[in-house]
């Protein structure tokens, strides 16, 4: 987590840079600085405790002029969210430098530096790279050597942006495990965490890969790969700056739900005919791997874990084919013994999470069939680490809690599902019904977005809640969990998703009549089951929220007390997609109610690049 932006220019940076910080605060928010070189060639450094905003109000009470800059919004690790531990770090008023990650060995470092006769003025673990920094340039005088030696002394991972008042006009990148892109402009060059930081002065970027050490001036940029030069490939990315701008919304995250049926249609597009999945959408290799996968292993956290454990209630329904589902965090500290033929997939949305990456590159090394990584940014870690990649089209997410991405995921995982069943039994009748029912998608989505109101009116009765209990059967269990990962994200409420079934195994002590419970209860095999459940909670005075393509069910005196929400009919492997818009909407009224940061909730970063 943790973003930074640099830059070197002939124009005053600070502005710009500010204007990057706010384009990456989804990576961490609770303090901010920047450092540029002025015209006598010193450093002049602004940190504050708490968002960008309050940077940018501090920058106008003190202006600093410089026109090469690095800048940092933090997400803490190492030291509380505090002025003192904010980014950048100076060392002898020479070197200023920012950093995303977490120095393994920091502590040891530390200790040689105080030995030395250095002296700290933070908690962090970043404050030790500066510093050694200083100490190796003092030795050689050379700026890339001093860097190289620095680096070499480093365990974690890590993405660096340095300036030093020696050479005004250089800015130097490191990365190592944490991403990090140049953006190439005219006469003046960037670096950043995410190309969205810098879309509105380039659109041209490189993104570097690990061990590249970077040399920006303004009209050159070298990159080091150990002692070698190296090139990268210059990508041009065409985002429209609308796609990273709230619009006529409030917040991003409403935005984001909002535009999930175009989220969905983007995810079909030139993947489907009218009847058919297109051969090769996972990649020309894919088909040929696809015929001999025996089992998947998929691995994920938070929101893109419960996307994956819907793929297993898929793959094994409709594919045939044993399906594993663990959070990356778990899977890369055991010893794993993958199946015959196991497909290993990840799924991720930033493509950066760094559980998720460490356990693909796990695989990499083990006895997989192949790898793959759905995601959905292009370029990220996985996408270019995986042997096979898939987009999900979602389009620009910026509001932590995942909404519109979580939806494409689904779409893609049926889509894999669909392409692996056709790979191994060949067209069927099926598959033309699910290409129809998924074509629908987007009209259907439209249709329950439609019921915000009802949605917003529901959040009423919940915002003096301090518990909620979601709970779902089969395919609906894992959005169970999803809905209340959404409500506990933003909400705060303390809020837990249960296999119906599971009720009376515990969770069932904890209705009374002060509980909410939200259920889903499309009209499919497990209609009978989930009226039983729902009795269950009614009878301990449960207060029942219920989303139903059923109504007319609800009509009589049984449950005259529910709250209820009528949902559309849709083919039933689908609910998923359509039952989780509802629950987004509901966490993010509640959310809304209760005056807590939608967009940035306390604690959290969009993108986990750090375990
Ligand atoms: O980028 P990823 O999909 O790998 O991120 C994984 C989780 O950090 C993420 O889904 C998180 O749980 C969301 N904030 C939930 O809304």
């Amino acid at each position: 987590m943790c973003g930074i932006v640099g830059a070197v220019a002939k124009r005053p940076v600070a502005n710009l840079l500010i204007d990057g910080l706010k384009k990456l605060e989804y990576r961490g928010y609770d303090s901010a600085g920047l450092a540029v070189i002025n015209n006598k060639q010193e450093l002049e450094r602004l940190r504050v405790a708490g968002k960008v905003r309050e940077l940018e109000l501090a920058l106008h009470k003190h202006p600093c002029n410089g026109t090469t800059g690095i800048a940092h919004t933090r997400w803490a690790t190492h030291g509380a969210p505090s002025e003192k531990n904010a980014h950048p770090f100076i060392s002898h008023d020479q070197f200023a430098l920012v950093h995303n990650g977490i120095i393994e060995n920091h502590s040891h470092l530390r200790e040689q530096l105080l030995k030395e006769g250095y002296q700290f003025s933070s908690d962090t673990d970043t404050e030790v790279v500066v510093h050694l920094l200083h100490k190796y340039y003092s030795q050689t005088k050379d700026l890339l050597n001093a860097i190289r030696s620095t680096v070499s002394e480093l365990r974690g991972a890590y993405a660096l942006g340095i300036i030093s008042t020696q050479y005004p006009n250089r800015l130097i990148a490191v990365r190592q495990g944490s991403p990090l892109v140049i953006g190439k402009g005219q006469g003046e060059n960037f670096i950043a965490s995410d190309p969205l930081a810098l879309l509105s002065t380039t659109q041209q970027f490189i993104y570097l890969e690990d061990n590249d050490v970077a040399d920006l001036t303004l009209d050159s940029i070298k990159i080091y790969n150990g002692d070698q030069e190296v090139k990268r490939e210059i990508h041009t990315m065409s985002l429209n700056q609308d796609a990273v701008e709230k619009g006529e919304y409030r917040h991003f995250m409403k935005k984001e739900i909002m535009e999930q049926p175009d989220s969905i249609s983007s995810c079909l597009e030139g993947r489907v005919t009218d009847e058919h999945v297109l051969p090769a959408i996972f990649g020309v290799n894919a088909d040929a791997i696809f015929a001999k996968v025996q089992h998947v292993q998929l691995v994920a956290c938070g929101t893109s874990y419960h996307a994956a454990l819907v793929a297993r209630y898929w793959l094994e329904s409709l594919a045939n084919i044993p399906c594993s589902v663990e959070v990356a965090s778990e899977f890369r500290y055991r010893d794993i013994a993958p199946s015959k033929n196991s497909l290993f997939i990840c799924l991720s949305q930033s493509g950066e999470t760094a559980d998720t990456l460490a356990a693909l590159r796990m695989a990499k090394k083990m006895d997989y069939l192949s790898t793959l990584a759905i995601c959905n940014v292009a370029n990220s870690s996985m996408t270019r680490e995986a042997d096979l990649q898939f987009l999900t089209r979602a389009g620009v997410e910026i509001g932590v809690a995942s909404t519109k991405a979580f939806v494409t995921q689904l779409i893609s995982l049926f889509l894999l599902v669909l392409a692996i069943r056709k790979t191994q039994n060949g067209n069927s009748e099926y598959e033309v019904e699910m290409i129809h029912a998924l074509r629908h998608l987007p009209a259907l989505a439209e249709t329950i977005l439609q019921q915000d109101r009802a949605v917003a009116n529901w959040a009423k009765s919940f915002t003096a809640k301090e518990h909620a209990i979601f709970i779902g059967r089969g395919l609906l269990y894992p959005i169970a969990l999803e809905g209340a990962l959404k409500m506990k994200e933003i909400s705060y409420i303390h809020a837990e998703g249960y296999p119906s079934g599971e009720l009376k195994h515990g969770p069932l002590a904890l209705v009374d009549n002060n509980m909410p419970v939200i259920s889903t209860i499309p009209g499919d095999h497990l209609l009978e089951k989930n009226l039983s459940n729902l009795q269950e909670v009614r009878a301990r005075g449960g207060k029942l929220f219920i989303l139903t393509d059923q109504i007319e069910l609800f009509h009589g005196d049984t449950f005259s007390d529910a709250h209820l929400i009528e949902m559309p009919v849709i083919h039933p492997m689908l609910t998923p997609v359509l039952y989780t818009l509802p629950l987004q909407l509901l966490a993010y009224h509640v959310a809304v109610l209760k005056g807590t940061d939608v967009d940035q909730p306390r604690n959290l970063a969009k993108s986990v690049t750090v375990e």
